[in-house]
């Protein structure tokens, strides 16, 4: 007990002397240095599988009444999608895709995505890109904000979905 507080002091105050010198609760602002910007293209497909014994897409909840031209609308499912190097879901897993997306279309079929994409393999194993974006999926072409990047993808047509991404991260 007494050695994890003088651990814990320590360690407070390691921090304070690494955020001198301090002004209370903030330190001096200093020039913002910004590394030479890189810019990685990524391709991938997703794998959006609501059907069968394993789904990775479930609907967590949905509206018990709308006035919405679409049914759907106001769909909330959570995901842990496969993200893999060819359209195969047999091919290569590069990582995986969490998050939610919602139907927020009241007239046609489109989604708003709230998804962080996680890399596994390679030089990227442990990063991810997050996608925060409306996604109009009855355009076979669509472009998603990414946050520090942009990225377009393409879904085939069905209850469960194989999109292909392509990602220009400028990190
Ligand atoms: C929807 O749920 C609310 C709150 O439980 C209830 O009052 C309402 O009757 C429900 N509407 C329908 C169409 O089931
Ligand atoms: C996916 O790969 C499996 C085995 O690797 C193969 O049997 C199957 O036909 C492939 N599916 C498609 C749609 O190419
Ligand atoms: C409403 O959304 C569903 C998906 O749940 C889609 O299949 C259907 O085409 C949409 N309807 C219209 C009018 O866009
Ligand atoms: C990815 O990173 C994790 C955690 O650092 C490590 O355990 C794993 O072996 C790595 N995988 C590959 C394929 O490098
Ligand atoms: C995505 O990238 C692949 C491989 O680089 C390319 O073949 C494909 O045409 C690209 N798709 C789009 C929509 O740019």
């Amino acid at each position: 007990m007494e050695k994890s507080l003088i651990l814990a002091w320590i360690l407070v105050l390691s921090t304070a002397m690494a955020l001198a010198p301090c002004r209370g609760y903030y330190s001096d602002a200093e020039p913002y240095v910004p590394a030479p910007k890189k810019v990685t293209h990524l391709h991938f497909f997703l794998h959006d599988t609501m059907s069968g014994k394993n789904p990775t897409a479930v609907v967590v909840a949905r509206p018990n009444m709308t006035t919405a031209p679409n049914k759907s609308f106001g769909t909330v499912a959570a995901i842990d999608d496969l993200i893999t190097v060819g359209p195969n879901v047999t091919s290569k897993v590069i990582g995986n895709a969490q998050g939610l997306w919602v139907m927020t279309d009241r007239d046609v079929f489109g989604l708003t995505v709230y998804i962080d994409f996680g890399f596994t393999e390679g030089e990227f194993n442990g990063s991810s890109i997050s996608i925060f974006s409306r996604n109009p999926i009855a355009e076979t072409e669509r472009e998603l904000a990414v946050v520090g990047g942009r990225g377009k993808f393409r879904m085939a047509q069905g209850g469960d979905a194989i999109i292909e991404y392509n990602v220009t991260v400028i990190h």
